[in-house]
């Protein structure tokens, strides 16, 4: 975090109670504009930004106009793109287990509709008719091992088998579908290019495989989101422009023809631009020693839920001169309620402002109400050095109005 970002939390803090998010503006348009031009060898290049990292209608506005798209998953998360002002093939709709109300609401705002499953072919005919275009979720089974957070793709309920989707796209050509994409989701948060590019290469043989079957010739290939973030220190960041060219590659070796190319990333683009800001409630020394924050696990579900690995830093205190070892916890009753497990800080005093980082995606949307806890206010600092608060704190009004009297 820089000095100036430093003193803005400083200022954020004196103006809005603690736990708040903030985002910075310009860290995300800088990603957004380097994704885009490490891809400007392929014309239709687009990344869909995964609504559901940061779920935000402000930072929407910014991803769309740097030329994103919005993949959306869900009936309410089409319905944030359309408040937004997205539609027509601006709106990617990548959903499992859909329902007909979903598919419906897609067809209505054309969006470009991804099939998780061969039989939500005619689901979704029945429930909402067939568009021009269609696109499948390929699961490439053992081409990698996968990880905590996304599973091997073997055993994950994502996506169709190469057969199931090659019958697909004769299905669907019988049925009047005109065009074709292929999509693919299988790595996260994945730093390695070579992984990365082990899928695209499955989704290429997949793709090529379609145009000697069924002589189609896919609108786009979506290879999905999933590109990590270094958490660590010691980890380095993901090669997006060697991941590019790894991409150019491969298409040019494995297609005769030239499509669109697509990427689905949330984490890559907005999760180093997002920290959640706590303060110390309270110091507790049993068997360790307990840092509590005013923030919880229903704040930022990822450490609890997958062990995941944030920074933490204490405002005005050097990590170089960290000495104590702590734990850093919310108030929920459940012990994986943790944001960090024997972390070194600087001694850390009560009223201190504790600094969650690379909570940009995957952070605030996944929070919850267990406890009773209420989600938290998010802020958002402009390229202009103005903070705007672009979602308000929670109240216990908001927890009480879906009880019936
Ligand atoms: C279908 C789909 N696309 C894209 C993403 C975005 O992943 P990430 O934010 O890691 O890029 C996800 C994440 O869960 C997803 O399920």
């Amino acid at each position: 975090m820089t000095k100036d970002f430093e003193n803005t939390v400083i200022n954020a803090v004196n103006n809005y109670p603690t736990p708040f998010y903030i985002y910075d503006e310009k860290g995300i348009r800088d990603v957004a504009r380097r994704i885009k031009a490490a891809f400007n060898w392929n014309e239709g290049y687009r990344n869909y930004f995964a609504v559901k990292a940061l779920p935000n209608p402000k930072i929407l506005e910014i991803l769309l106009s740097e030329g994103m798209g919005l993949d959306c998953s869900s009936l309410t998360e089409l319905m944030l793109a359309e408040k937004v002002g997205a539609k027509g093939e601006l709106v990617m709709f990548s959903s499992n287990n859909t329902p007909g109300s979903d598919f419906k609401k897609a067809r209505d705002l054309e969006a470009l509709i991804n099939l998780d499953d061969i039989t939500h072919l005619d689901f979704l005919e029945k429930e909402a008719g067939l568009p021009e275009l269609l696109c499948f979720r390929y699961n490439p089974s053992n081409v990698i091992q996968g990880n905590s957070i996304i599973g091997k793709p073997k055993e994950a309920k994502f996506g169709m088998t190469k057969q199931q989707i090659l019958d697909c796209v004769g299905l669907a050509k019988e049925k009047g579908v005109k065009k074709f994409g292929l999509h693919t989701m299988v790595i996260s948060n994945s730093l390695d290019i070579n992984v990365a590019l082990k899928i695209v290469e499955a989704l290429l043989e997949l793709a090529s495989a379609i145009h000697n079957s069924h002589s189609v010739e896919l609108e786009f290939i979506n290879l999905g989101g999933g590109v990590g973030i270094p958490y660590k220190d010691d980890e380095s960041a993901f090669d997006i422009e060697g991941y590019s060219e790894g991409v150019k590659e491969l298409v040019e070796k494995k297609l005769t023809y030239m499509p669109s190319i697509y990427t689905e990333c949330g984490r890559y683009i907005t999760g180093p631009h997002g920290y959640l800001v706590a303060k110390v409630r309270h110091i507790k020394r049993t068997y360790k020693t307990f840092i509590g924050l005013d923030a919880s696990m229903h704040n930022l579900m990822r450490p609890g839920m997958y062990g995941a690995y944030h920074r933490i830093t204490v405002l005005g205190k050097d990590n170089s001169t960290s000495t104590e070892l702590y734990d850093v916890t919310g108030s929920l009753c459940e012990n994986n309620d943790k944001f960090a497990v024997n972390r070194k800080l600087p001694k850390a005093n009560i009223g201190d402002i504790v600094v969650i980082h690379d909570t940009g995606a995957h952070g605030h949307t996944m929070g919850f109400n267990y406890n009773g806890m209420l989600r938290s206010a998010e802020l958002l600092l402009h390229t202009d050095n103005t903070l705007e608060l672009i979602r308000r704190a929670e109240t216990p009004d908001d927890y009480f109005a879906t009880l019936l009297k």
